[in-house]
């Protein structure tokens, strides 16, 4: 394996360690560049996997592993050329994978969830609407509403796409709380591709570990994972590498960026409660 580009890490939550496909963060985070399928059975300590893996999109349209995503000039999915084998992933004792419609004949028994990316608008395009997940659990059938379909995306942008299938970062937070995950568990993505799943655990208090295998992706997910733990978000509690100075240093940002704008103290809290 090659040496991943320079990963700096940020200084309110330095590398505990860092090898040439490991980068390990003190609050709780590691990051492997490499195969899941190799490096998943060497793990200890993980709790629940929360993915989204590849399910052969482009097998489905038989476009020889180009598939949609290189029609519209985006670089094609690792491992998205063939069918998905979820049995790697069966053994563990909480798991939620996307795209379980894609592969439902080999899954055994479960609940749905699903994700309904139009939100109230009518069907425009003739993409899905819905996304459907499964859970390795008895109960009820979900679903999240939360309006992501071409450019009408709902606040989440997260400066941009960096990735052709990312998803955003509230849904792979609900699927967290739908399989039960308690704070400071450890949730494993071993399809980590821009890091949704590793934000979501960061932002709300559980541990995570995340594999990619394309090293562009990879690299783009470091990025953006660094930036979030840079940007110290209040509500990070358990998970927090944050220091109380540093907290109330963003306390008074926002406060002081609320003001500028004109806010009220209700306001300023509604604000917050969004930028959360
Ligand atoms: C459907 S995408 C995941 C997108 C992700 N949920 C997000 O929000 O950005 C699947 C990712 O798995 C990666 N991948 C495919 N096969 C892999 C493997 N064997 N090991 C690790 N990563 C793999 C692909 O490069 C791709 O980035």
């Amino acid at each position: 394996m090659t040496a991943p580009t320079d990963i700096a890490t940020p200084t309110n939550c330095p590398a505990v360690s860092g090898s040439d496909h490991r980068l390990v963060l003190a609050c709780g985070v590691t990051l492997y560049r490499g195969d899941c399928l190799e490096i998943a059975p060497t793990l200890e300590g993980v709790d629940a996997i929360i993915s989204d893996p590849p399910y052969g999109i482009a097998h489905v349209k038989g476009t020889g592993g180009k598939g949609e995503h290189t029609r519209r000039n985006i670089k094609a999915i690792e491992g998205d050329d063939k069918p998905f084998d979820p049995s790697p992933w069966l053994a563990y004792e909480n798991v939620l994978i996307w795209g379980a419609d894609h592969y439902a004949q080999r899954l055994p028994r479960g609940r749905w969830l699903v994700w309904d990316k139009l939100d109230g608008l009518e069907s425009f395009d003739s993409f899905s609407d819905v996304e459907v997940a499964w859970h390795n659990r008895k109960g009820a059938a979900r679903i999240f509403r939360y309006m992501w379909k071409g450019i009408c995306q709902k606040g989440d942008k997260e400066g941009g796409r960096i990735h052709p299938t990312q998803k955003p970062v509230p849904l792979m937070a609900w699927c967290m709380d739908q399989a039960k995950v308690p704070a400071g568990a450890t949730v494993l993505d071993p399809y980590m591709g821009s890091g949704s799943t590793i934000i979501a655990a960061i932002r709300t208090g559980r541990k995570a570990i995340g594999i990619e295998k394309d090293p562009e992706h990879f690299a783009n997910a470091v990025e953006r994972i660094q930036r979030e733990l840079n940007q110290g978000d209040l509500f990070r509690s358990q998970n927090s590498c944050l220091t109380a100075r540093h907290r109330r240093m963003t306390t008074a940002r926002l406060r002081l960026r609320a003001m500028l704008a004109g806010l009220g103290t209700e306001q300023w809290s509604n604000q917050r409660r969004i930028e959360a």
